[in-house]
């Protein structure tokens, strides 16, 4: 199969329409969309992934209001939420109704929803009759694509078409939030939209989910290994790590400190002026380029664990290499 890359929203519309798959835009990362109303085409996007078929998707819907029609029984929270942060990067786990196929979401009671903030996605999603289910545009357990050409890298000739919305302009996937019967709200996973925020708005402390059940992970990017560069990538303290791999052709990312008293390979700085908003913007597709450079390991510098830098250290402790 040929894959193209263009901005042809009509284009997008009616292969979508015939029930093939697209990468779309969004403010996040790039998604990997089918029809979600149509089973055949939802398993495209597993073959084309190789993802196992327990892991669900979100369903990208173009407003709030459309979406009533997938869920019932939202909570007061959840619309309030939504109402601040949607259009945004902000995933909602809620009771799914049969319209939604059980391959969507994997035969769970609860469907991820998102409205994603970006001009290209919007508008494709008003003009279609149905939602787009989605995941990022990338093969299972690599780095996720924050431009057309990472979608193309991957996954050429798996896909008709790629429809190019620019880089993205957030660079890290969604946060996902579910709900107790109390109206509390639970993080799945960190992302685009702050812990600080979501505490801020609703005026109480979020819960967390269990992490790390490998055997029975809720989604994806709760297991421990994911979103990983093929080069072996290690988190901590720059000069220690540096010493212990002494001899070795390292690489360096960190967020605005280039470290000028010790020798690497290739240095990435994240953020010079030190803007969280930017290092997430850089941090996937630095991430590949420094994949293609022939090192022998990468050192990252852990960030300040406090608005998006949480997110970000949460995906660089995934792509960590686990010594056996
Ligand atoms: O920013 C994003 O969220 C991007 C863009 C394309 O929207 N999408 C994305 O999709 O990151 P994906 O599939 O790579 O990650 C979605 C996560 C997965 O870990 C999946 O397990 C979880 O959401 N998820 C989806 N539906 C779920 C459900 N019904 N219950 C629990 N987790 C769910
Ligand atoms: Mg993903």
């Amino acid at each position: 199969m040929k894959t193209i890359i263009g901005t042809d929203i009509h284009m997008a519309q009616q292969l979508l329409e015939q029930g093939h798959l697209v990468a779309i835009p969004t403010e996040t990362v790039y998604g990997l969309a089918a029809n979600a109303l149509n089973s055949d085409a939802v398993l495209k996007i597993f073959e084309a992934k190789n993802r196992p078929q327990f892991n669900p998707l979100i369903v990208h819907s173009p407003s709030w209001d459309a979406a009533q029609e997938f869920v019932h029984k939202v909570p007061a929270i959840a619309h309030s939420l939504a109402a601040k942060f949607c259009p945004g990067p902000l995933t909602f786990l809620l009771e799914k109704k049969n319209n939604i196929p059980d391959l969507v979401t994997a035969g769970s009671h609860f469907v991820a929803i998102r409205i994603p903030h970006h001009p290209v996605a919007l508008k494709l999603l008003s003009n279609l009759a149905f939602p787009l289910a989605a995941p990022s545009a990338n093969p299972f357990g690599y780095i996720s694509p924050t431009t057309a050409q990472h979608v193309l890298d991957s996954l050429e000739g798996k896909i008709p078409y790629i429809l190019d919305g620019g880089n993205t302009s957030v660079g890290l996937e969604s946060t996902i939030i579910g709900f107790d019967d109390q109206e509390n709200v639970i993080v799945h996973r960190v992302g685009g939209i702050s812990i600080e925020d979501i505490e801020q708005h609703i005026g109480k402390t979020v819960s967390w989910a269990t992490k790390h059940e490998e055997n029975n992970p809720q989604t994806s990017g709760q297991l421990k290994s994911h979103y990983a560069p093929n080069t072996p990538l290690i988190i901590g303290e720059i000069s220690s790590l540096h010493k212990a791999f002494l001899g070795k052709k390292i690489g360096l990312i960190s967020l605005a400190n280039s470290y000028p008293e010790l020798h690497f390979e290739e240095r990435m700085l994240l953020s010079p002026s030190n803007n969280l908003h930017e290092a997430a913007q850089n941090l996937f597709s630095f991430l590949r380029e420094i994949d293609q450079m022939q090192l022998e390991i990468i050192l990252v510098e852990s960030l300040p664990n406090e608005g998006l830098g949480r997110a970000i250290n949460d995906r660089l402790q995934r792509a960590q290499y686990i010594f056996k």
